[in-house]
């Protein structure tokens, strides 16, 4: 992981949180240098949709460059697409800077 260039992690919201498999990710890449580091965070929800800003906020605790948080009420339409080719054509310009 800290060979790779931007990260890119996703999640449902299950009961208000993250699912525990990510958090495991996430407790994971506490121990790594991984500031600086570009990454987005994505994720489907049925009604209230947390687990991608919470996901968020602990990548910035761990000093990674958020560059967006994409949330899909469930399936994702044409704007949430259109929000993620975007998203992605952001990441590979600061790749290429
Ligand atoms: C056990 C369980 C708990 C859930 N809790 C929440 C919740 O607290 N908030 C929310 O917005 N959606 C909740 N959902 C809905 C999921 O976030 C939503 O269906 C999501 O799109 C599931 O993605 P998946 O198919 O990748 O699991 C829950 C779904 C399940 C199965």
């Amino acid at each position: 992981m800290p060979n790779a260039d931007p990260i890119a992690i996703g999640a449902p919201t299950h009961n208000g949180n993250i699912p525990g498999q990510v958090k495991t990710v996430l407790s994971m890449m506490k121990d790594l240098d991984l500031r600086g580091k570009p990454s987005v965070v994505f994720g489907s929800y049925g009604f209230s949709g947390e687990a991608p800003d919470m996901i968020a906020d602990e990548l910035r605790s761990m000093g990674m460059d958020v560059v967006g948080v994409i949330k899909s009420l469930r399936k994702p339409d044409e704007k949430v697409l259109r929000e993620c080719m975007e998203l992605g054509r952001e990441i590979a310009r600061r790749m290429e800077a």
